[in-house]
């Protein structure tokens, strides 16, 4: 597996995303995944699957082999909730440790220096191996920079064709930190877009590959979602061919205002 290094730690440039996959077939999924070479696997406590996906995980037989991230809700970022989550979410997963530990959204009600630190005092305790954010700007990059102790290796943001997150991504390189795509085939809308699909038909491959290939030909890890075993090979193979510095730019013409596709209503309100 190709990987993308940040801070020390080697991110596999492909994973498997998990927002929705449930029960026995989640933890098909995540098994077969393994079997297939895959060796990252995302989830989050908002999934709801950690149970599962841990059952694939260890199922793989490869648990040593395998990054596993999960997310804290953004409802539960104050210390007492924090270091309580995780210790449910690690018991859920039934594994010896959290890869990568990840707040799932910012929420301006609590604190950032405070999530930071129970995020940093998880680490120490041997919860969790390393640290990163997800959703975060690049006001709230320079932040938690500014206020961490411990190294944030990567910001997990919605990454695809469609978005033009430049400034983010340029921010979390200047910090050293690797940019992980989310919803990296836009919720399946590469399939279907004319231009993907003509660069696709020129290399024998589908617009999806053509879409995951996009980002990791830039050094962007990405974590699809399939429920299909099928398709789990198919988007593991947009590493196995390289698309021409002109076709790169035509993608990139393919960003639009109103390209977003999860909500992002800004700043964030968690109840
Ligand atoms: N940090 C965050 O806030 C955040 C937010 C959203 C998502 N995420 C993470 O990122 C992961 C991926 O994002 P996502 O689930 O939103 O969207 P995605 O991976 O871009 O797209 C998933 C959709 O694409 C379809 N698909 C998968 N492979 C395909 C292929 N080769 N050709 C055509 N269609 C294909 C899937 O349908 P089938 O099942 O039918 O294949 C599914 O409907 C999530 O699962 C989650 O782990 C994180």
């Amino acid at each position: 597996m190709q990987v993308v290094e940040a801070k020390g730690l080697a991110i596999p440039l492909v994973g498997l995303g998990t927002w929705a996959l449930r029960g026995r077939d989640c933890a098909r999924l995540v098994e077969q995944a393994i079997r297939l070479g895959y060796r990252h696997i995302d989830t989050a406590q908002m999934y709801d699957n950690e149970r599962e996906v841990g059952e694939g995980v260890r199922a793989s037989g490869k648990r040593n082999e395998v990054m596993v991230t999960t997310k804290v809700q953004p409802t539960l970022l104050s210390p007492p909730d924090l270091e309580r989550s995780v210790k449910e979410s690690l018991a859920k997963l039934r594994l010896d440790v959290i890869d990568l530990l990840l707040i799932h959204w910012p929420n301006p009600r609590v604190p950032l220096a405070e999530t930071l630190g129970a995020m940093a005092k998880m680490k120490s305790e041997g919860y969790a191996r390393q640290l990163g954010v997800s959703n975060f700007t690049v006001a709230l990059l320079d932040e938690a920079s500014a206020l961490s102790n411990e190294p944030l290796v990567c910001n997990q943001i919605e990454c695809h064709p469609f978005l033009d997150q430049d400034k983010v991504i340029a921010a979390c390189r200047l910090r050293g930190m690797a940019v992980m795509a989310y919803s990296p085939i836009a919720r399946g809308g590469a399939k279907g877009d004319k231009l993907l699909e003509r660069i696709g038909k020129a290399h024998g491959k589908s617009a999806a590959q053509v879409c995951l290939r996009w980002l990791t030909q830039q050094g962007i890890a990405v974590i699809p979602r399939t429920s299909k075993v099928e398709r789990l090979e198919e988007n593991l193979a947009n590493l196995e061919f390289d698309l021409s510095d002109a076709e790169m730019r035509e993608i990139a013409g393919l960003a639009r205002s109103g390209g977003r596709i999860v909500d992002w209503t800004w700043p964030p309100k968690w109840d």
